[in-house]
């Protein structure tokens, strides 16, 4: 088990790359088993979801190797369309999978996916996608089996926009008999970048972005190359984490335009931008303003800067409220970061955060995996040493979060177990 060691505030200066997105890299990683020729994914983050997904593609047959970001995928010898109940219980996008090996083998079964506790988790919407394609979908305790012979292009309506559900009709869609639209779909950048990948792949799918994607099904689609773009939550994140630390810091690898809402929002409390193509600059002088944050689908405020934006604003100077409206249960963070000297009352679905002129460096846990990352923001805020364990959570998401902040100057590290044990 690995441990964050931060020695405290420090002002933060530097330029830090960012990975490659997790978000957009699972379901591409899903996607390539449309075809049976060998994909390669580009600045793909060593991270455990990652790692998830290769075990979960070749315990299903498929070869994968990743390499210095690399990632080859050779999906030619998969012979197996039930997805393995120990990988899938520990991340919830293995589901997206369900839609791909359905529309690649005409059946597939899988166990109810895992993932962060953030709340409720259901799939209602990924069935109903399915089924509104032809699937026969029979759910059996914490199973789920799907048959079809070969899917048919149909119109799905999601209730709302999932990402998710949107990916898995997509996967399904790509190989389906005739034309599916999809409305009410999410409109996430990573969505965007999976009908440009699945189109690489020789697919027809247009409206990304959009909430309505049309999708013409093909007989075959082939292997491609592709690379993934940077990830705008770590990104999110990192620019929070230089507010904490009231320095200047350039984030590069990044679309700007992506993170728009959350540029916007930074700026009310007290952030300055300053933008490129593919980077953002952001210096912050003093204590951040306090800002009113509702999260919501994209364009909106991301949930998953949630918890990020409520570890900065700790330490704002005056009150904040923030109201999550994605995932119910994402505000278990607030008593970790309480341990830290936070004051944040959790009421009728809303957060209040008062902010305090300073946070006292203390030993709270990663709750989750954005809630872990809340954590070393206001520990980089924070006087005297800050110790983070359930960091596994991070790993997760972030490639290496204190090699990243050590770039900008932050006095964090990471206390292996091993090591600790070895020094004792
Ligand atoms: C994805 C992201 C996650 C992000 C979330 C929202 C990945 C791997 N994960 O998760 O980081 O926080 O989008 O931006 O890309 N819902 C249902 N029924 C369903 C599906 C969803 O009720 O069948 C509800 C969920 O409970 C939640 C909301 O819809 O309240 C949004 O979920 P969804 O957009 O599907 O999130 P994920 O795809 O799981």
């Amino acid at each position: 088990m690995s441990e964050i060691h931060i020695g405290g505030f420090r002002r933060l200066q530097g330029r830090i790359p960012v990975q490659g997105s997790k978000n957009g890299v699972l379901p591409m990683m899903a996607a390539s088993i449309l075809s049976d020729e060998t994909t390669v994914i580009t600045n793909v983050p060593a991270i455990q979801d990652v790692f998830c997904m290769m075990g979960i593609l070749k315990f299903m047959g498929c070869s994968c190797t990743l390499k210095d970001g690399e990632l080859t995928l050779c999906p030619a010898g998969l012979d197996r369309t039930d997805l393995p109940e120990e990988y899938v219980r520990q991340m919830r996008s293995s589901i997206v999978l369900l839609g791909a090996v359905l529309g690649r083998c005409g059946r597939g079964s899988t166990c109810y996916p895992g993932g962060c506790s953030i709340g409720k988790r259901p799939i209602d919407f990924h069935l109903q996608a399915l089924r509104s394609l032809g699937a026969e979908i029979r759910e059996d305790g914490c199973c789920v089996q799907a048959r079809a012979g070969r899917l048919a292009g149909g119109t799905i309506r999601l209730p709302y926009p999932s990402v998710g559900a949107t990916e898995n009709a997509l996967l399904a869609a790509a190989l389906a008999d005739g034309d599916t639209v999809i409305l009410g779909a999410a409109r996430e950048p990573e969505i965007e970048e999976l009908c440009r990948f699945i189109n690489a792949m020789g697919g027809e799918v247009s409206g990304g972005g959009t909430g309505r994607i049309r999708i013409r099904g093909k007989k075959k689609l082939h292997g491609c190359r592709f690379q993934a773009p940077g990830d705008r939550i770590v990104a999110g994140t990192y620019l929070m984490a230089a507010m904490a630390g009231r320095g200047e810091v350039e984030l590069a690898g990044v679309r700007p335009e992506h993170l728009k809402e959350v540029i916007r929002t930074l700026e009310r409390a007290g952030a300055v931008f300053d933008i490129s193509e593919t980077a953002v600059t952001v210096s912050m002088a003093g204590r951040p303003l306090p800002l009113q944050v509702e999260t919501g689908p994209y364009p909106g405020f991301p949930t998953d800067l949630q918890s990020p934006v409520m570890g900065l604003l700790c330490c704002a100077s005056g009150v904040s409220r923030i109201r999550e409206t994605v995932f119910e249960g994402r505000y278990e963070t607030a008593a970790e970061l309480e341990k830290l000297g936070a004051s944040v009352t959790v009421r009728e679905g809303e957060a209040l955060v008062r902010g305090r002129p300073v946070l006292r460096g203390g030993r709270a846990g990663a709750r989750d995996l954005r809630g872990g990352a809340a954590l070393v923001v206001a520990g980089l805020a924070a006087e005297g040493e800050t110790e983070i364990y359930d960091c596994f959570h991070i790993e997760r998401g972030y490639e290496d979060i204190c090699r990243d902040l050590r770039l900008a100057g932050a006095d964090i590290r990471w206390q292996r177990q091993e090591a600790k044990e070895k020094e004792n």
